[in-house]
C-alpha cells in the first residue's frame, strides 16, 4: 500500500488529470487560442481536419456551411489520438451561424466523450460562445461542460493575457490573478456612454443599435462596459465594450 501511494505521489504529474486540446479552425483564429492554451498548460494539441478543405472564399464557405447545417455534415479525418486517455478536453471551434462549426458537429457525433470534463473555447466575428455552450450541453449530456472562453477574431492580440486569466481563474494553471469585479447595476446610459458605444460598434457594420442602459467595472486594461442596447429591427442585445487606458474603445462580445 505504502509503495503504491509513494509511487502515486512520486508520479506527481501523472496523477493529475490528463488534458488535451482538440480544435477545429478554418482561418487560424481559433488555432491561435488553441496553441496558447496548449503552450501554457504544456499539453498535447490536435486539430480536426475536414476531408474536403473549405474554400478560402468567405461566401463559398457560408454556402457550404448552410448546406451542412441542414444535415449534410462534412467528413473529417481520423484524429491520431486516443481520447480515452484524457480526462479534460479543451474543445475549440469557430462560431458558424451562432454555434460551433460543422466539422466540430461531425466530431461530436462520432466521439465518445462521456464522463469527461469539456472546456469550450471559440473565436467569432461578434458573438456566440453562450449559444454554442448550450448546444454543447445538449450534444454531450454525459459530459461536464465547464465555463469557456471566446474571443473576437478582431482581437487576437488579447489572447495571451485573456487566456492566462482564463486558465488561472479556472484553476488549470497556478499563479496570481485578481478576479474581475462585478459590473455596477444597469443604469440609463449617459450621452457620453452612448457615444462610446457607437465608437466601439459602428465600424463593425453588422450592429445597428442604440445603447439604453449600462453597467461599468474597472479591469486591468481600463474600463469595461456592459451595454443593453435596442437594435434597429427591434430586439435587445447585450454588448461588452472595453475602453482601454490607451487606444480606441472596442466591443468584445455581443449576446443575443
Ligand atoms: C460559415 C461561417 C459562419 C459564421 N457565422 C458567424 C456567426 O454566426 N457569428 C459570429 O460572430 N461569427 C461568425 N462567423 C465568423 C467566424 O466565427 C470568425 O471569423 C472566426 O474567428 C473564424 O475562426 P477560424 O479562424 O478559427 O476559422 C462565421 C464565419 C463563417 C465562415
Amino acid at each position: 500500500m505504502l509503495s503504491v501511494m509513494a509511487l502515486a505521489s512520486c508520479a506527481g504529474k501523472g496523477a493529475a488529470p490528463k488534458a488535451i486540446v482538440v480544435y477545429y479552425s478554418q482561418l487560424n483564429s481559433t488555432k491561435a487560442v488553441a496553441e496558447q492554451i496548449a503552450t501554457k498548460m504544456d499539453i498535447p494539441i490536435v486539430s480536426i481536419e475536414p476531408v474536403v478543405p473549405y474554400d478560402d472564399d468567405f461566401n463559398a464557405t457560408i454556402q457550404r456551411g448552410q448546406k451542412e447545417m441542414a444535415g449534410e455534415l462534412p467528413e473529417i479525418k481520423p484524429l491520431n489520438v486516443k481520447l480515452e486517455d484524457y480526462d479534460v478536453i479543451f474543445l475549440g471551434y469557430p462560431i458558424w451561424f451562432g454555434t460551433y462549426a460543422t466539422p466540430m458537429m461531425t466530431f461530436l457525433k462520432n466521439a465518445n466523450l462521456a464522463g469527461k470534463k469539456i472546456v469550450p473555447f471559440c473565436s467569432f466575428g461578434s458573438g456566440g460562445l453562450n449559444t454554442s455552450v448550450n448546444d454543447l450541453k445538449k450534444a454531450l449530456p454525459d459530459s461536464e461542460i465547464l465555463p469557456g472562453y471566446g474571443v473576437r477574431a478582431a482581437r487576437l492580440d488579447a489572447i495571451p493575457s485573456e487566456v492566462d486569466y482564463f486558465l488561472k481563474a479556472g484553476g488549470f494553471i497556478k499563479g496570481d490573478f485578481t478576479p474581475y469585479a462585478d459590473f455596477s447595476a444597469q443604469a440609463p446610459a449617459t450621452d457620453e456612454q452612448k457615444a462610446l458605444f457607437h465608437a466601439a460598434v459602428d465600424s463593425y457594420g453588422m450592429i445597428r443599435a442604440e445603447a439604453e442602459t449600462v453597467g461599468v467595472r474597472d479591469i486591468p486594461a481600463g474600463k469595461e462596459y456592459l451595454f443593453t442596447a435596442r437594435e434597429a429591427q427591434g430586439g435587445t442585445i447585450q454588448v461588452y465594450v472595453i475602453d482601454p487606458t490607451s487606444g480606441d474603445p472596442v466591443f468584445t462580445q455581443v449576446l443575443r
